[in-house]
């Protein structure tokens, strides 16, 4: 209990939270489930951006605990070198790829239909690619590039191979987002900075799609009956990753000493994965491996009618049939 209350104050602090400072103090106060070789033996995960900071942290611990992980990304001869070296780290041949522009839903069209026919099972869906777009651009579908990268990409993989994970016995799929997205509120007005082009900030865009991903999670969560997929986000808190010092090298180099690790920043996600408990009841954000809030200033809240709004839009840019047609109408 009073670990909780200390959790609380130090979550207030937001600089005591998300640097590692919060994850030592927060290791230290609970009694983090550790969990063994094969723990994910049998299951099937799939991780997008796994050649770079996070993504390849959160690879390098899934594959750890014995799971078939399906690497996810846009550029061949770095997925080449993840499964290279994953296999001959594990002596095994789990490590198959795919090649997929998150930007893209031709791309994501093309991947998803290869998953399908490979694949029996899909156990979890992480969510991790990401950048920042320093200048506003459209991406090949004419979509915005940040929320196409962060929200529509992502929703449209999820949409695609939804029939595997709803084959798949306590399956999941976990958002990595991001810290940023407190600062920003959802405009669905102007999802594409199209009416305030030339107020466009990269680090705003990012935000606000992170803000975008973390509804949609919500949503999912609220159309899906219980005990179906479950849909969960995280953030890492602030970790030293090659994205963050080019994106934001300012930052970056201030910070340096206080930064997460990668394996500190992904320690939650790899929770939410492999204990089979974690993440329920679902549609919650989580930081350290507990329940955190959406919102820390009230002009960022999003209600269900937001939600629905955002969801339809995306379904539309998306080019998927809406997935999850018809939510539940007591709502959550
Ligand atoms: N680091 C932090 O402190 C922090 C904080 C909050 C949230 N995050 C989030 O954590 C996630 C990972 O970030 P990171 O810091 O690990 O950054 P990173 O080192 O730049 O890694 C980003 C990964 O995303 C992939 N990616 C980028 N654009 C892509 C696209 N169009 N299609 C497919 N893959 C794409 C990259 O692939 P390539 O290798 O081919 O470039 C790379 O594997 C992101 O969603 C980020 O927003 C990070």
């Amino acid at each position: 209990m009073l670990d909780d209350v200390l959790d609380d104050l130090l979550e207030l602090t937001v600089v005591g939270s998300f640097t590692r400072i919060g994850y030592a103090i927060r290791r230290r106060l609970h009694d983090w489930k550790t969990f063994g070789p094969d723990a994910l033996r049998g299951t099937t995960v799939l991780v997008t951006g796994p050649t770079s900071g996070l993504g390849r942290a959160a690879t390098d611990e899934i594959a750890a605990l014995g799971a078939r992980v399906i690497l996810v990304g846009r550029n061949v001869d770095k997925l080449t070198g993840v499964a290279d070296e994953l296999r001959e780290r594990h002596h095994e041949n789990r490590f198959p790829i795919v090649e997929a522009d998150l930007g893209s839903l031709a791309s994501i069209r093309a991947a998803a239909e290869r998953i399908l026919a490979a694949e029996d099972r899909l156990d979890a869906l992480v969510d991790n690619a990401g950048a920042i777009f320093p200048e506003r651009h459209v991406g090949p579908d004419g979509i915005e590039a940040s929320l196409a990268l962060l929200a529509v990409g992502p929703f449209a993989l999820t949409a695609r191979v939804l029939p595997l994970l709803e084959g798949t016995p306590g399956s999941r799929v976990i958002g990595v987002t991001s810290g940023g997205m407190y600062t920003q509120a959802l405009d669905l007005d102007d999802l594409q900075w199209e009416r305030s082009a030339t107020e466009y900030s990269g680090a705003k865009a990012y935000a606000r799609a992170k803000r975008a991903q973390v509804t949609l999670a919500r949503e999912w969560a609220r159309r899906t009956a219980p005990g179906g997929v479950r849909f969960n986000v995280m953030h890492p808190g602030w970790a030293d990753t090659p994205g963050l010092a080019e994106m934001l090298p300012g930052f970056h180099r201030f910070m340096g000493p206080v930064l997460r690790t990668p394996a500190e920043g992904i320690d939650t996600l790899v929770w939410l994965v492999a204990d089979p408990d974690a993440g329920l009841p679902d549609g919650r954000l989580f930081l350290d491996r507990r329940e955190r809030p959406f919102d820390r200033i009230p002009s960022t809240r999003v209600d269900a009618n937001d939600r629905r709004r955002l969801w339809e839009a995306i379904v539309d840019l998306a080019g998927v049939p809406d997935p999850r047609p018809s939510p539940d109408p007591a709502g959550r």
